[in-house]
């Protein structure tokens, strides 16, 4: 395995290793050493009802009594469709698939299609999987500007550069920016693609009225608006940041936490959208694995969890208790950084008091420190995951414990004191 490890990003920078894990339950993991530590990455958004929760537990059973009938479609299918297009706004049509970057390929491929179009507006600091088809142009480095008829950052050698002629980056946030785009654009735009909650950069939220502006401008022009809720995707409501926000996308990717831990996401939108693809239309979605049954009756067994009344209620207690004790560890120590959240998921940005609107906002993030701060957590048994110490996501899941949380705050407080006069 190069780097030792089968996901590059997985390769923890902070600690120079990949951690090795032999076990986890509710919130905690415990390394092949038999050291024990509190998760603060959950799976990168993945396990937001905790390790090894019992409801998972028993869909797994459930799968292996009915033999891991796999390539047919059962009757579970049809719940768990009829279950995120109740529950997801702007869900008519559902397809499942297993990763967040398979799904956001085939909506893209799905929405190229339906409007006979290719050019994809994106914005910089927003992120939407690993494929040639969209890995350009979201985090180019410090400086670089795309400017008219230059082709976009391409964020990973061996991606053709062909590619960017379809990627039109602009900044978040700048009402002005995407208006120009579409303007010089427009024609050519299959569809406008976003992380509503921009948890791959700060946490950024929309300004007031900035969604409902692409909203308006995208079906005046034939556009389709695509929310990539891979990650914002249950983490505060049951519909998602759409439902959150009261803006309904065209379509938009879920994932994640969507099969309770195991691989399973989603792409769904407009009927009329979805129904491009074969054996409807013409466009093609297949795949050995696609909605396997195993994730699949996870992902029933997620949503009997999160359907239940206390669910959300106490995702809320523990980002009350998790950042009232941040906020208040940041303001007595008079620290410059924020902690930027939506539900179940935060983000630390560095070298700021205020929320930060756009990409070239956060270029203040010191990530050398981020990384000690992450080091130094790890000793004291708290598992941030580093992301190049970018200023990134974490976050917990419902099996946190108060104990949990207080541990992690009383970690941070130790360490950010450590780290006191880096951070004025
Ligand atoms: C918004 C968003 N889209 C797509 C992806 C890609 O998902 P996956 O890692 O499951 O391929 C991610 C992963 O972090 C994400 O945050």
């Amino acid at each position: 395995m190069p780097g030792g490890v089968n996901s590059s990003t997985r390769l923890n920078s902070a600690l120079d290793i990949p951690v090795y894990a032999s076990g986890a339950v509710g919130g905690r993991v415990r390394g092949i050493d038999g050291r024990e530590f509190i998760d603060m990455c959950c799976a990168h958004g993945a396990a937001l009802l905790g390790h090894a929760h019992p409801a998972v537990e028993e869909a797994m059973r459930k799968a292996a009594a009915i033999g891991f009938v796999h390539s047919f479609e059962t009757e579970y299918h049809e719940e768990l469709a009829r279950k995120v297009c109740e529950n997801i706004p702007c869900a008519e049509r559902v397809r499942f698939c297993s990763s967040g970057s398979e799904a956001t390929l085939h909506m893209i491929r799905t929405c190229r299609a339906y409007t006979g179009r290719s050019k994809i507006i994106r914005f910089e600091g927003h992120f939407h999987g690993y494929h040639e088809l969209i890995y350009i142009g979201g985090h180019p480095p410090e400086g670089y500007r795309t400017k008219a008829g230059e082709k976009p950052f391409i964020e990973s050698p061996g991606i053709p550069p062909a590619f960017a002629d379809y990627i039109v980056p602009v900044p978040f946030n700048d009402v002005g920016a995407f208006d120009d785009a579409v303007e010089r654009y427009g024609d050519d735009t299959a569809l406008v693609i976003l992380e509503p909650v921009n948890f791959n950069c700060a946490g950024i939220l929309p300004d007031p009225g900035y969604l409902e502006h692409l909203r308006e401008v995208t079906k005046n022009r034939g556009i389709i608006l695509f929310f990539d809720e891979i990650q914002s995707s249950f983490k505060k409501s049951i519909g998602g940041a759409q439902a959150c926000f009261g803006v309904m996308p065209d379509v938009c990717t879920i994932g994640k936490s969507l099969g309770g831990g195991l691989p399973l996401s989603a792409f769904c939108g407009k009927a009329e959208i979805m129904d491009t693809l074969k054996p409807v239309g013409s466009v093609q979605h297949s795949g050995t694995f696609n909605s396997h049954i195993v994730p699949v009756l996870a992902g029933l067994a997620f949503f009997e969890e999160a359907e239940k009344p206390g669910f959300y209620m106490r995702l809320r207690e523990i980002e009350h208790r998790f950042h009232e004790g941040l906020d208040t560890i940041i303001h007595d120590l008079g620290l410059s950084m924020i902690a930027p959240h939506h539900g179940a998921r935060f983000n630390i940005l560095l070298g700021r008091d205020t929320p930060a609107l756009r990409y070239d906002e956060t270029f203040c993030h010191d990530v050398t420190l981020m990384r000690k701060i992450i080091a130094a957590c790890w000793e004291r048994g708290v598992y941030f995951h580093d992301y190049g110490g970018g200023p990134l996501h974490h976050g917990y899941s419902i099996q946190h414990s108060d104990e949990d949380i207080d541990m992690v705050i009383g970690v941070l407080g130790d360490v950010l004191k450590k780290f006191r006069d880096d951070l004025m």
